[in-house]
């Protein structure tokens, strides 16, 4: 393959710039996998059948049928400069620094058992840090000595320079250097391929700076690794778990949460979420319970669904951090906590909740209205059935009267629905067009999609937390853009939607489109299929309108230059 001619650490930033899926996918049409690949029509030369294979985990594209391959393409994309061949000086830098952090990481986990290390010991002790989950971990000790790591690392052939560039050593006022890590326990930092890329150091104790970690190097970048993800990406239960602190994910390992990864000491970034991304559709997030955890988890959550993970926030009440939960209640505490982990309904039908004191009667009834409305959108027998338990509950009245008014409800909106689709399938030319000039749809075959998105998003707002969910820009219509925006903003703050309070956010002639396609008939009894196909037609339009000129003009480049027929 053409991509070994550039150094390793070009290629890694490289594909690690470039989302493959994303850039094929503007010029492509990529149809269903086949194995762990996509495949299209090859946009470098012409062809009937589909030859042009892309690999979502390798980051890399290959064209069967005149195989061309990415690398020059790619960095253009992202303005890097293409290396020169003769820089693989640094990819063999590089490979010598993964080798001496190897060796250091063994000195290290060495130093854990040597007579020197009982303070390290000791303190893993108070931690309940066990034998096999350190080995699991790699985790060691840094002695307290200024030169333990630098004898021995020189002993074995690396220079001053190299333990300098690894950031392993320092230098002092004289000239000299001197181990960075001193009594410390060590957690090495494993990238997804096996390399022990950095090293990150806690404190034996209280004291500051409680971590330090390695300096950014040829082969360490914090914000594109995540500590423990080479052994979560291993695991089996579908999901990752995002916490803080590198304690933390230790100790979840060890109480059987083996996909438990954190950031390595700084807030997640896109680059670290694409990363997870790449082995799990749900992600977990178990911050610290205090004021910087909530607002880092409101941060992810922003950045998570942008990748349409599925994000769930844990809510550690009575402790400071997972840890400490485990210690606290034990792991089967911190399952249920993980099942239970909070779903759009609660979440929704708390936010009514919280709204009304349910002591009042009045504000009962009241309360009682606005959630048996919202348990009427649930598309779920089942679900309406519990969902109407709770709220009895809650409310202190017979279970079987609130199910009754849902089950109510609910027909009285599936037979307005009914009707109004009667109503204009006798009408199907109104159907299309907005009665507004100004607001009509370019690609009406789009709009009927967005509509309907809109349609279904009004009718159940808990549909905000889906991570599948188009962004407002994919829309074709710029007016169902902007009520689709508002909506969803709302829904997921948890504000009711109702014509009312959405006035103040869109204008008269929206709110009259508004209300003209909310008229339009919605097949509630069909939700989720129905949600999967306005997506999936928004999506189609979307990649339709987009694979125009720039794939015809990069096509044409390459038939020009290579003199394939077109
Ligand atoms: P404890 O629960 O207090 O034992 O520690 P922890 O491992 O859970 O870490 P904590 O929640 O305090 O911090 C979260 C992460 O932030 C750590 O894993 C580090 O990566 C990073 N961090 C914490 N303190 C420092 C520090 O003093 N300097 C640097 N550079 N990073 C830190
Ligand atoms: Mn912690």
């Amino acid at each position: 393959m053409i991509v070994t001619a550039f150094p390793e650490s070009f290629l890694t930033e490289l594909t690690e710039r470039n989302d493959i899926v994303e850039v094929v996918s503007s010029y492509v049409r990529l149809s269903k996998k086949s194995g762990s690949n996509l495949f299209g029509l090859c946009p470098f030369h012409s062809e009937k059948t589909p030859s042009f294979s892309v690999s979502p985990d390798k980051q890399i594209y290959h064209c069967f049928g005149c195989g061309k391959e990415a690398v020059e393409f790619l960095a253009r994309r992202v303005n890097m400069p293409v290396p020169e061949e003769a820089n693989d000086r640094e990819s063999k830098k590089r490979g010598r620094m993964l080798a001496l952090n190897k060796d250091a990481a063994r000195f290290f986990y060495e130093q854990l058992s040597a007579p020197g290390g009982a303070p390290a010991r000791d303190y893993m002790k108070r931690r309940q840090i066990g034998r096999t989950t350190a080995t699991n971990f790699g985790i060691g000790y840094a002695p307290d000595s200024w030169d333990a790591l630098r004898s021995a690392m020189k002993a074995k052939g690396y220079s001053d320079f190299e333990l300098f560039d690894a950031g392993l050593v320092r230098k002092g006022k004289n000239g000299g250097f001197y181990d960075t890590f001193r009594q410390r326990l060590m957690f090495p930092v494993i990238d997804v391929r096996g390399n022990v890329i950095g090293f990150s150091g806690r404190i034996l104790g209280d004291g500051e700076p409680k971590y330090m970690n390695s300096p950014e190097t040829l082969v360490f970048n914090k914000s594109r690794n995540l500590f423990a993800l080479n052994l979560a990406k291993k695991s089996k239960s579908g999901y990752i778990i995002l916490s803080e602190g590198n304690i933390d994910v230790v100790s979840l390992h060890q109480a059987g949460f083996d996909s438990a990864v954190a950031s390595l000491g700084t807030s997640l970034t896109p680059e670290q979420a694409r990363l997870i991304s790449r082995y799990t559709g749900e992600v977990i997030i178990a911050y610290d319970n205090d004021g910087a955890g909530i607002k880092a988890a409101q941060r992810a959550i922003g950045i998570l669904e942008k990748l349409e993970l599925k994000v769930k926030v844990l809510r550690l009440n009575g402790a400071k951090d997972p840890d400490e939960y485990i210690k606290l209640k034990g792991a089967e505490a911190f399952r249920q906590l993980l099942e239970g982990s909070e779903n759009q309904i609660d979440y929704r039908l708390r936010t009514v909740t919280d709204k009304y004191v349910l002591t009042e009667p009045d504000q009962k009834v009241a309360f009682l209205k606005e959630a048996t409305e919202l348990l009427a959108r649930l598309p779920g027998a089942v679900e309406r059935q519990v969902y109407a338990m709770r709220v009895a509950e809650l409310a202190g009245v017979k279970g079987e009267a609130v199910a009754d008014e849902v089950e109510r409800r609910r027909k009285r909106m599936l037979s307005a629905a009914r009707k109004s689709e009667a109503r204009d399938q006798s009408r199907p030319e109104r159907q299309l067009q907005p009665e507004e000039k100004s607001f009509r749809y370019d690609d009406p075959a789009s709009a009927a999609a967005e509509e309907g998105l809109i349609r279904l998003l009004y009718l159940d707002p808990s549909l905000s937390g889906s991570a599948a969910l188009p962004a407002p820009e994919d829309f074709s219509a710029p007016v169902l853009a902007h009520i689709y925006a508002v909506l969803l903003e709302k829904a997921r703050r948890g504000d009711s939607l109702s014509t009312a309070t959405l006035s103040g956010a869109l204008s008269g002639q929206e709110m009259s489109l508004l209300v003209q396609l909310l008229q339009k008939p919605e097949q509630l009894n069909r939700g989720e299929t129905a949600l999967n196909d306005y997506i999936a037609r928004i999506r189609e339009r979307k990649e339709l309108a987009g694979a125009d000129t720039d794939l015809r003009a990069l096509a044409k480049q390459f038939r020009e230059k290579k003199g394939y027929e077109g």
